[in-house]
Order: structure tokens, then C-alpha cells, then sequence
């Protein structure tokens, strides 16, 4: 097979066939397809599309690529959740120690950070000692001893994603309902997980920016998981504002950290509180311990530091903090009636957050934090942003940004935090 005929045939808009998408995948994992390659045919799919068939034949074929784990003989159900991506979305970290502490048993493989949106494996990096490469072995363990593991996709599990992920975070083709669909699912499938529960993120955070769009990538994938035996559903939750107030690697880790002590940002503790439901629910868990009583009760803490603690992370070490930082101040009073997630997620990007190519290192203390939401009264004068970075010439572009973020006083209609439920 031709891979330059795989390309042609996409650009123009044509089907792929079930032995063509075998073909290229395979022979991308192993080497057999250039990266420069593979970088075109991603952007042919995105502006072109698959169909339906095209995109389940896709995601069984990067699938394929590995190996598929199995934890039926655990003693507790298995259960993940999955977020499409977005601005100081940290959801997984206090969910999977919550939903452990509740009963369920959560193996999730994560990703790294994806253009402007933040990744969970990143933001675990930032505590000392924290790894993110398990052997299945080690994923086991973990999943016996706390309940939870959070790790990458190793070199044996869906390693044509590990791959194309990193290429498409590069070459401008995220933003794509078929490379989406395939790239979580194949990971979710290979992980072994019984119970799926989708967090697909909706507005201009976020990789499907309005409703509908979000509710088609949730129905691709949801059909996907369900055709392939694990229960899956998916709720479609704002991006059109940051989750919380902390957008950054290490940022975001201490903000999370404050929602496992029983506090924290109210949006952050209500979708957390709501995935955890969902899951249990999905898990066949509904009669367990209530993930708000949980939270306050230390539970949900404890697991979270068996959890760090069982891939040689230091739950008590000092999260790493950026050498510089400054503030953005409100230039009126009144009530702040937009933040916007997209230019906050690149400006946290700018600053050292993101990476701009695939080999970059991410600073795990640059970021942004944000002193009001949507909703809340301002003050002229009054700090509005404060931006984290290592190198001081970081702040300009980014400052740039996000000045034209936010309206104090203008009109603006903000999405419901969880919009509506697909499956
Ligand atoms: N998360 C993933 O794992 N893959 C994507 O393509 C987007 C979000």
C-alpha cells in the first residue's frame, strides 16, 4: 500500500477504506510512515472528516497498535472518566482518589498537555518524584493497593496515539472530531476499563466550541465505548470561562489539593461531585458513600496521597514555583461579566505552561491565577490577573492576550457548568 495514496485519497475528500486505516496506522507505529507524513494526513481528516465507520475502523486500528489490558478479576468495578480537554480543567485529580474512596477502582491513562489545554501527566510531574510510566504490572498493583492510578500510555498500550498525539499538538490538527474520538478512545479501550463517563468540554476553551459539535464528538465516542463493551456516557460541560482559579501545572495541583481538604472553587467541587455520581452510577456503585461526604470527610485526601505515594511521588514536598511573577490590574469597577478560557489557556501557554514543540520541557510553576470569575464584582486597580513564569520577556505576549480576555459590565450569557448528558 501507497501511504501518498492514503493522503490523496483523504484530501479529496474520499472514504478510507477498513484495510487502508489498518495499513497507515500500523506502519506509522512503526516508523514505516514519516512524521511529515502522518502530519498531512491528520490535517486532510480534519478538514475533510471520516465517517462513522472511518472513525470506529480508526480507533480499533490505533487500539490494535498495543496491547488491551483486563481487570475483570479485580475485586472492585473498574471505572474512568475522560475529559476532551481544557482551561484549568483539573478535574481527574481530585475525581480519581474520590472515586476510589467511594468504592470504585480507576485506571486511567492520561495525556500530556494538548495546544492550549493543560494535561493531567504534566500537572502530576509537578510533584517531586511523581511517574507517570507504569508497566501494566505496576497499574495492577496500584489499582489493588489505592484504587486509582493515573499514568501514561506506555510503549505497549495504544502506542500509535502516544505518537500522533504529540504530532497533532504540533502541526495545528487537534481540532478534529475523528482524531479526537480515536485518540481518547483507543486509550480508554486499551486501558481496561469497565465504566466510561466522558467530560466533553464546551465553548471557546475548549476543542468543540458550541453545542453541537460537543454533542457529536460525545455520541461518536459513547457509540464507540458502548460497541466495544465498556458502558460509556458523556456530559457536556462549559469551557467558555477557566475551570477555577488556578490555570498551570503546579497552580493547578495546589488548587486541586485545596478541594481534596473539603474547600475550594465551587465549579471545580461541583463537576468533580457530578463526574464522581456519574461514575459510580456507571460502575453499578449507586448505593456507595456520597462523593460530597468524601471530600469533607478526609477520604477522599487519604486516597489521594496512597495514590501519589504508590508512583513515588512526595505528597508533602513543596510544589515547584515560577522565578517571576506580575500583576494585571482592573482597569474599571463593576462586575466581570466574561473571562475567556481560550486566551487564558494560551496565555498559560506563553508563560511557559504548553509546550511550542513536541520535545519541550513545560514549567511546572508558570501560570495564571485568576483573582475573579464571571459573576463576581471587580475594583479598578484591583489585581485582576497574576501571571507566573521562569523568564520575565514571557510576560508581555502574554499580558498582550489577556487584556482583551475579559468585559467588566458587558453582556455576556455563560454556559450552564454541566449543559446536558449524551447516553
Ligand atoms: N484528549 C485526548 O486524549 N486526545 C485528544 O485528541 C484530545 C483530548
Amino acid at each position: 500500500m501507497d501511504v501518498i495514496d492514503i493522503i490523496t485519497a483523504k484530501r479529496d475528500g474520499g472514504e478510507l477504506s477498513p484495510a487502508q486505516i489498518d495499513w497507515v496506522i500500523g506502519a506509522y507505529t512503526k516508523g514505516d510512515v514519516a512524521e511529515e507524513q502522518m502530519a498531512a494526513l491528520a490535517m486532510a481528516i480534519l478538514l475533510r472528516g471520516m465517517t462513522r465507520p472511518e472513525v470506529a475502523r480508526w480507533t480499533e486500528a490505533m487500539l490494535s497498535s498495543g496491547e488491551r489490558l483486563d481487570f475483570t478479576d479485580l475485586p472492585r468495578p473498574t471505572v474512568d472518566k475522560h475529559s476532551t480537554g481544557g482551561v484549568g480543567d483539573k478535574i481527574t485529580l481530585p475525581l480519581t482518589p474520590l472515586v476510589a474512596a467511594c468504592g470504585g477502582a480507576v485506571p486511567q491513562l492520561s495525556g500530556r498537555g494538548l495546544g492550549h489545554t493543560g494535561g493531567t501527566l504534566d500537572k502530576l510531574e509537578s510533584i517531586p518524584g511523581w511517574r507517570a510510566a507504569l508497566s501494566p504490572a505496576e497499574m495492577r498493583r496500584c489499582l489493588e493497593d489505592v484504587g486509582a492510578v493515573v499514568c501514561a500510555a506506555g510503549s505497549g498500550l495504544a502506542p500509535a496515539d502516544r505518537k500522533l498525539y504529540a504530532l497533532r499538538d504540533v502541526t495545528g490538527t487537534v481540532e478534529s472530531i475523528p482524531l479526537i474520538a480515536g485518540s481518547i478512545m483507543s486509550k480508554k479501550l486499551a486501558e481496561g476499563t469497565g465504566a466510561l463517563v466522558l467530560d466533553v468540554k464546551v465553548g471557546s476553551g475548549a476543542f468543540m466550541k458550541d453545542v453541537d459539535a460537543a454533542r457529536e464528538l460525545a455520541r461518536t465516542m459513547v457509540d464507540i465505548g458502548n460497541d466495544n463493551g465498556v458502558r460509556t456516557s458523556a456530559l457536556l460541560t462549559a469551557m467558555d470561562t477557566p475551570l477555577g482559579r488556578q490555570v498551570g501545572n503546579a497552580l493547578e495541583v495546589a488548587e486541586a489539593l485545596e478541594v481534596l481538604g473539603g474547600g475550594g472553587p465551587s465549579d471545580v467541587v461541583e463537576l468533580t461531585v457530578a463526574l464522581a455520581r456519574e461514575m459510580l452510577a456507571a460502575a453499578g456503585l449507586d448505593g456507595a458513600k456520597d462523593p460530597a461526604a468524601a471530600l469533607s470527610d478526609g477520604s477522599a485526601m487519604d486516597a489521594w496521597r496512597s495514590m501519589i505515594t504508590a508512583q513515588d511521588g512526595d505528597p508533602d514536598a513543596p510544589l515547584p514555583v515560577a522565578a517571576e511573577r506580575t500583576q494585571i490590574l482592573a482597569p474599571s469597577t463593576g462586575v466581570l461579566t466574561r473571562l475567556d478560557a481560550h486566551a487564558v489557556g494560551v496565555a498559560a501557554w506563553r508563560l511557559g505552561a504548553g509546550r511550542a514543540r513536541k520535545e519541550d520541557a513545560v514549567s511546572f510553576g508558570a501560570g495564571i491565577a485568576l483573582h475573579a470569575k464571571p459573576g463576581e464584582q471587580v475594583r479598578a486597580g484591583a489585581p485582576l490577573f497574576t501571571l507566573h513564569a521562569d523568564e520575565p520577556a514571557r510576560f508581555e505576549r502574554a499580558a498582550e492576550l489577556l487584556a482583551t480576555s475579559f468585559d467588566i459590565d458587558g453582556r455576556h450569557e455563560p454556559l450552564p457548568l454541566v449543559i446536558e448528558k449524551v447516553g
